[in-house]
């Protein structure tokens, strides 16, 4: 049986610059659908290209002293790199500057001309460059443009204009028969009450003042409109109409992807093309929300773009990704911020995916020398957490069919949540201590399985991480248990397994030297523009007045308890002498809250307080950390009163 086939677009971008991270969230949010459709089956279709047409692109290129097309060429092999290092998998990636492109678009203008809907008059209004879009002048209050706010510019010229009102109630009543066709519906409702009910204007289709378009066969000193032209791409690259194999395969799209700034563009102009041209309108198309920065939008017209390729450089693509799925509600605006960026990777990905994997490769190693045994005796907790890794699957995939990425991600991240959870309770260290060997092997068994699942149906978000998983776990080479056929059972990762030893995945980031590290930059470079001449320092030093700025004093603990829900994580009191104080501290997976009681350490004491899951904690115990997973804490040599400055 031929298997469903699934079509996804993204926009095509201007290259009239370089992409921001704001490109990148459609398209990773396209990539991981189109994934996702691949891992369960279907013969998926992906495309994504630039529109590099228009005023806009022939002003930049002007002002670079470069022609258009040397302009846009530079900008799109930038970008095919940026989705390149972002593992896009498009199928293919159009350029309306193509040959194909090109051809196809005049076929389309003249055969609308042709029937009717296209005619000739003059144009008389205003016209917004950077949005390539026309108002009139009730619209453009102040010669501001409606949507973006920068000054129109008035028109005055002869222009082919195509009858758009001809098609307003057939696709009125469209709109209402399809619920499911401009999604998010608050969209839907917009689009009804702000352009068809007040009645739609004929829609000037082509341009005469610059040249840097497609020209119009039948009138030379006519290019088609940018956004006739930008639209027909989801159609043409199927070859639609000279060769129409793809298109008659895969059309009618399943899901369109925009941001919401151009949905009147295409659930308005596009689905009117489409009924004149007499073709289907996609199933679907859903306009997400806006990347935010703290100061607002980020727009390649503002400047205040963040660059995607050097958050790649520093964090890797995967974690990149996972941010931008998991923050935002897809439909939602919501804020980037290189906090939220650094706490996803520390509390998600390093805590909760990468302790998983840790603990459990660790334990693997501690008791049974590296191979997972055979899982024979079942207990308490197991099916709870096979249950919920075997729903999971489902669960993600109906939330994906909405396209809530995060709500996905949530789900598998309970599994995660699930699983060390179970680790607590069936205490892995304690049967070994008991010598329960059969029900440890199982309880290790299931740690294994479970990780091998989320892996598997990680792969569609991250797709670089699972297979540092499946190399750790030495499932690397049987690719039929990475699969979406083989999330559907449990059980089936064989016994015997040899594991490797772990190794992080996502060692956490710290957050006040991140910091620290951007300001030593600039400081260094500021130093080095100062006084060549002097010696530099590494960038390292503190003088001895910074160091005096710790309290560091001894401490005694006097009692300690785990924290709910957090296996690293214990709370502890510790005595100053004549103060006590409570803090948090992750050093669970090394000390036992018994075996605390009464240790003597080194105590940050001036540290301000912080709230750690809910828990305050004012202080810091002082530890070594080997970076593999073994904390120490500090201690004295020899005895001395809780409370003594250390200097
Ligand atoms: O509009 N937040 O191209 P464009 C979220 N060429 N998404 C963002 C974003 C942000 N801050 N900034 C950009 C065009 N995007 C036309 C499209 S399609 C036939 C022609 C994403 O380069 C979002 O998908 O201005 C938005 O719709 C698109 O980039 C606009 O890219
Ligand atoms: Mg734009």
């Amino acid at each position: 049986m031929p298997s469903k086939t699934f079509y996804i677009t993204t926009p095509i971008y201007y290259p009239s610059d370089k992409l921001h991270i704001g490109h990148c969230y459609t398209t990773v949010a396209a990539d991981a659908m189109a994934r996702f459709k691949r891992l369960t089956g279907h013969d998926v279709w992906f495309l994504t290209g630039t529109d590099e047409h228009g005023q806009k692109i022939e002003r930049r290129a002007l002002e670079s002293g470069k022609s258009p097309q040397v302009f846009v060429d530079e900008i799109v092999d930038w970008i095919k790199d940026l989705w390149k290092i972002l593992d896009i998998s498009y199928d293919d990636f159009i350029r309306t500057t193509e040959k194909r492109h090109q051809e196809a678009v005049q076929a389309i203008f003249q055969k609308l001309y042709e029937q009717g809907d296209i005619y000739k008059d003059n144009y008389e209004g205003l016209y917004c460059t950077p949005c390539e879009s026309f108002w009139a002048e009730r619209q453009a209050k102040d010669k501001k443009c409606p949507d973006c706010g920068t000054e129109v510019e008035v028109v005055a010229e002869e222009s082919y204009f195509f009858k758009m009102s001809k098609y307003a109630d057939r696709l009125y009543q469209h709109i209402m028969e399809h619920e499911e066709f401009i999604q998010p519906s608050s969209r839907k409702n917009e689009m009804i009450n702000n352009f068809l009910k007040p009645g739609l204007e004929e829609l000037c289709v082509s341009r005469t003042s610059f040249d840097w378009g497609v020209p119009v066969t039948f009138d030379k000193d006519h290019v088609v409109y940018v956004w006739l032209d930008a639209l027909t791409n989801y159609i043409t690259a199927l070859g639609y109409p000279h060769n129409p194999d793809k298109f008659d395969k895969y059309w009618p799209a399943d899901v369109q992807l925009i941001g919401k700034e151009i949905v009147r563009f295409h659930t308005i102009y596009w689905p009117i093309f489409l009924m004149a041209l007499d073709i289907p309108l996609p199933k679907q198309v859903f306009g997400h929300g806006w990347l935010l920065l703290e100061e607002g939008k980020m727009s390649k017209t503002r400047g205040n773009v963040i660059d995607p390729q050097v958050l790649v450089d520093q964090y890797g693509s995967d974690a990149i990704r996972y941010f931008l799925l998991r923050e935002i509600p897809f439909g939602s605006d919501g804020t980037f911020s290189p906090e939220a960026l650094i706490q996803r990777i520390n509390y998600d990905l390093a805590n909760d995916l990468g302790n998983l994997l840790h603990r459990t490769l660790n334990m693997i190693h501690k008791f049974a020398g590296g191979v997972i045994g055979e899982p024979i005796e079942e207990g308490e907790y197991d099916r709870e957490l096979k249950e919920l890794a075997l729903a999971t699957p489902k669960e993600m995939e109906k939330l994906m069919d909405q396209l809530q990425f995060s709500c996905a991600l949530a789900e598998l991240w309970k599994l995660i949540g699930r699983a060390n959870k179970y680790i607590d309770e069936t205490a892995p260290w304690a049967l070994n201590r008991e010598g329960k060997r059969f029900r440890l092997n199982t309880v290790l068994y299931n740690f294994v399985e479970t990780i091998r699942i989320v892996s598997v149906l990680l792969q569609p978000f991250m797709p670089r991480t699972p297979q540092r998983i499946w190399s750790q776990i030495g499932i690397e080479n049987q690719e039929e248990l990475h699969t979406w056929e083989s999330v559907k059972s449990w059980g089936l990762l064989k016994p015997n397994t040899r594991v490797e030893k772990p190794e992080a995945i996502y060692p956490r980031i710290d957050v006040e030297k991140e910091v620290e590290k951007k300001t030593e930059k600039k400081e260094k470079k500021k130093e080095k523009n100062k006084d060549k001449g002097e010696k530099q320092l590494t960038g390292n030093e503190i003088n001895i007045d910074e160091f005096a700025k710790v309290d560091l004093r001894v401490a005694e603990i006097i009692e300690a308890e785990k924290v709910q829900d957090a296996d690293k994580l214990l709370k502890i009191k510790v005595s100053l002498g004549d103060e006590e104080r409570q803090v948090v501290a992750g050093i669970a997976l090394s000390y036992s809250p018994e075996e605390l009681k009464g240790k003597k350490v080194l105590f940050a004491a001036n540290l301000a307080p912080v709230k750690i899951r809910g828990v305050r904690s004012q202080g810091m115990l002082l530890a070594a950390d080997d970076g593999k997973g073994k904390i120490v804490l500090t201690g004295l040599n020899g005895d001395i009163a809780p409370g003594s400055r250390v200097r």
